[in-house]
């Protein structure tokens, strides 16, 4: 690093953010815009067709706006990213061809970014507070859409150790919300909620907590507050029922969380920090328990700043950095990721360590 010789732009669409970030060749960040889009909270949850419409709709003016705050133009960017999977199709196609299009027309190169990778690596941000830290550490990704535990052993090279086999924890956190009567998206009302409540007041199941593995599940945990609520009927939940619900729902997740994250660091002893990232990691509770878990191992806990835990640009941007910079050092030039199509699936473990995108 640096290896292109002017700022670098990125594009953000694999949900429902649309997002565009400016750096500068070095990592930091020049501008940066993320525009969430409100329209799906009165559908109850991201409506695939209708986020790509409007990520359409809203792509070019953010990226004017983002360029106007950096005080730069098009002829200032060296290369342009895209988060290009994984994610809802409609979205990654909107993105990575916008930015593939500018690129392809002013000669520069496009660098096709894995948005889970984007969140991983968004520990080695310079605009972090503390050092970078180095290969390996563990990240626990905990949004509406992932749920996993990630060893990052470097760019490229990711070994998963476990993941949800039914709900994200975030989706777990909406269908919970819904069922006490919250909006979606349903984490912060219900953390705001759990303030209120007694965490010991209701016995839930804790899926998998005590076993080997890194593994969630968090269906039935959703089933049992269901059941809890049953003889409620139609009627509105007592206030301190729902916080007690709230509460009891809250320390259950954070357990679970701890739990996982024990166990992935007996399997990666090595790890020099404990990462949390996504929408999620917002949750003061869940925070401080795995903020716990890092100290009792000695481990740096690394929690960035909210906007760069939940979908952003500046991470792609990121992400499309460090890949150039390990491409350059493996001895090849800022490859041409133009023919990379988008993909709604691209698990981590399909990463390759840098080399050359096309023999
Ligand atoms: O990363 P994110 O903004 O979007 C993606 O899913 O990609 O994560 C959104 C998820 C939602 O499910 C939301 O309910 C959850 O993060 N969330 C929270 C909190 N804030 C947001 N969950 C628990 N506690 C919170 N404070
Ligand atoms: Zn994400």
């Amino acid at each position: 690093m640096p290896v292109i010789n002017g700022p670098l732009l990125a594009i953000e669409s694999s949900c429902d953010d649309t997002a565009c970030a400016i750096l500068s060749p070095e990592g930091d960040i020049l501008a940066e815009r993320v525009l969430s889009q409100t329209g799906h909270a009165a559908l109850g949850g991201v409506v695939p067709e209708i986020a790509a419409r409007a990520h359409l709709a809203a792509l070019p003016s953010l990226m004017d706006d983002t360029l106007t705050d950096a005080g730069l133009t098009l002829d200032d960017i060296a290369a342009y990213a895209a988060s290009t999977g994984p994610g809802l199709i409609g979205g990654l196609i909107v993105g990575s061809t916008f930015a593939k299009g500018i690129a392809i027309a002013r000669d520069k190169p496009f660098i096709a970014v894995n948005h889970i990778e984007a969140h991983a690596l968004t520990a080695r941000l310079p605009a972090l507070s503390g050092e970078t830290p180095a290969f390996p550490y563990l990240l626990l990704l905990v949004s509406g859409g992932h749920c996993q535990c990630v060893a990052v052993r470097g760019i490229g090279h990711y070994e998963k150790l476990g993941g949800t086999i039914d709900d994200a924890a975030g989706e777990a956190f909406d269908k919970v919300a819904k069922l006490l009567g919250l909006g979606w998206p349903g984490g912060p009302a219900l953390e705001k909620l759990a303030r209120k409540g007694n965490p010991s007041a209701v016995t839930l199941p804790r899926p998998l907590l005590g076993r080997p593995g890194c593994d969630f599940s968090f269906s039935g945990l959703k089933t049992a507050v269901a059941r809890h609520i049953a003889p409620y009927g139609q009627a509105a939940l007592p206030l301190q029922v729902a916080a007690d619900i709230a509460a009891s729902f809250q320390r259950c997740v954070a357990d679970i969380m701890a739990d996982r994250a024990e166990n992935a660091y007996t399997a990666i002893p090595d790890a020099t920090a404990l990462v949390v990232a996504g929408g999620v990691a917002a949750n003061t509770e869940l925070r401080t328990r795995l903020e716990a878990v890092a100290e009792r191992h000695a481990l740096r806990f690394i929690a960035p700043p909210l906007r760069l835990c939940t979908d952003n640009a500046v991470m792609v941007g990121w992400a499309a950095l460090e890949t150039l910079s390990a491409r350059h050092d493996a001895g090849y030039g800022p490859s041409d990721d133009v023919p990379v199509a988008p993909r709604p699936r691209w698990p981590l473990t399909e990463m390759q360590p840098p080399g050359p995108v096309q023999p």
